[in-house]
């Protein structure tokens, strides 16, 4: 069996929830667990058997930490990897027909369609099991999982068939309860799913064929869940196979955390040697935490649970540090304490300075739990609680508090903040 893989990366214009972070790095690049959000897509695929390329489909202008990570993980996972870059944003479906020729080159049985923006423990194998035992002709299978009815109303939701589980009924972020079982944004398609794909394309371009480019959306849109799985719905060539493992969105900083929490978590079966252990003249270390082999880390400091150290980094005397990701080449001063923050790149703390916001996970202990959507501000305009989030550059001085704050990059502060968004 011949397989790809195709993961939508989006561009610059997306992820504007995960600022200031996303200004540094594009959000898909973004280190979770110590490795950028789609290496974990790219490590899952990788395991499929059979599985011969992957494309990432974005709009973002090439550049040298996507080519840096396409290098790198062709070497790690021995498999081709390749960006193409769509002209416009051509909606979570448009980019796929724009370079069909491409995917389809060498008749691939399969492909993967994955989200960039998700994380979990992707049941890849199970899916391609589930979708060759469909009726033939069948053009995907949607990954799908359980939420709760408030969650449900910003994720595309499916109603099914119990017995077939077939897709009976679709609607995207619907207005008002239809279904706790939503889209998780990863689906396995055959190559057959590209007939409906041109005649919606084709359709497409009759009804804009007078519009004027330059104010019309581009005519070559086509959005997968509204324009494609809305009309297959009950048409019997749509499935949805159901997981109960770890799944989320990646859309804030928040999930970020929550995300590198259950990528650590997954380490003990996938990677138990990532995970960093206690031994004489080494940091104490509290349930799972992972430093890079060149981050410089002082024996008195305790880390964890729950801790990313990036590269190079620098940590002194008595720091503590939990629930949170510190990102290459931050210094973190003697006896500072950072609890459910992430710190940026470059960043400098203070000594005895305390960095510290309010996790958003409601359901800490459950592990598929999918975590809220959290928006910045409240309805009246408040900072909605959330992590302490410092952007790449921040100095902050010694003995200060910031609580529950978003800072942004190359700022130097002079005091303490609370619940403040600081420009
Ligand atoms: N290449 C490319 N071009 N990628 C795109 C484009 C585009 O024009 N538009 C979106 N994407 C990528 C994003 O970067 C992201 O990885 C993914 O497609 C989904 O993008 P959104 O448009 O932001 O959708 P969403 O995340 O709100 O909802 C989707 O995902 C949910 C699961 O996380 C939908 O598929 C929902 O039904 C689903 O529940």
């Amino acid at each position: 069996m011949m397989l790809k893989t195709i993961i939508l990366i989006g561009g610059p214009m997306k992820g504007t929830r995960f600022r200031p972070l996303s200004l540094e790095t594009p959000k898909p690049l973004f280190p979770v667990a110590g490795f950028p959000i789609i290496h974990h897509h790219v490590e899952a695929c990788a395991q499929v058997e059979g599985m011969k390329e992957v494309i990432l489909i974005g709009f973002y202008q090439p550049n040298d930490a996507l080519n840096r990570f396409i290098t790198q993980a062709q070497q790690q996972f021995k498999i081709q990897i390749r960006y193409l870059q769509e002209y416009t944003a051509l909606g979570t479906a448009g980019g796929i027909y724009h370079f069909r020729d491409q995917i389809l080159a060498g008749n691939p049985d399969y492909f993967f369609l994955m989200n960039a923006d998700v994380c979990g423990d992707f049941p890849l194998k199970e899916m391609l099991q589930f979708h060759t035992k469909k009726p033939m002709g069948t053009y995907c299978t949607i990954l799908g999982t359980e939420a709760t009815r408030q969650q449900s109303l910003t994720y595309g939701c499916i109603v099914e068939n119990k017995d077939t589980h077939e897709v009976m009924h679709y609607v995207e972020k619907p207005e008002t309860f239809i279904s706790t079982i939503i889209n998780c944004g990863i689906y396995l398609c055959s190559p057959a799913l590209f007939g409906p794909l041109e005649v919606e394309f084709k359709k497409n371009l009759e009804q804009n064929y007078n519009c004027d480019y330059t104010t019309a959306p581009a005519k070559e849109v086509i959005r997968m869940e509204q324009d494609i799985f809305v009309p297959l719905a009950s048409t019997g060539k749509l499935y949805v196979y159901h997981t109960n493992k770890f799944w989320s969105q990646i859309k804030s900083a928040g999930a970020a955390i929550y995300a590198n929490r259950h990528y650590l978590d997954l380490y003990h079966k996938s990677h138990p040697e990532r995970l960093a252990k206690n031994s004489v003249g080494k940091p104490q270390i509290r349930g799972d935490v992972f430093i890079h082999p060149s981050a410089q880390v002082h024996e008195t400091a305790v880390l964890g649970p729950n801790v990313t150290i990036g590269k190079n980094c620098v940590l002194g005397e008595g720091v503590r540090v939990r629930d949170s990701v510190i990102l290459e080449g931050a210094v973190l001063q003697d006896h500072c304490c950072v609890l459910d923050s992430i710190i940026g790149w470059n960043s400098q703390i203070g000594v005895w300075t305390r960095i510290e916001g309010t996790p958003n996970d409601p359901n800490p202990n459950k592990p598929f739990a999918k975590i809220e959507t959290t928006q910045t501000f409240t309805n009246d305009g408040k900072l909605n609680p959330s992590i302490t989030v410092i952007g790449s550059d921040v100095q902050v001085p010694s003995e200060v508090i910031i609580l529950n704050s978003i800072v942004l990059p190359n700022k130097e502060l002079s005091g303490c903040y609370k619940n403040q968004i600081i420009l």
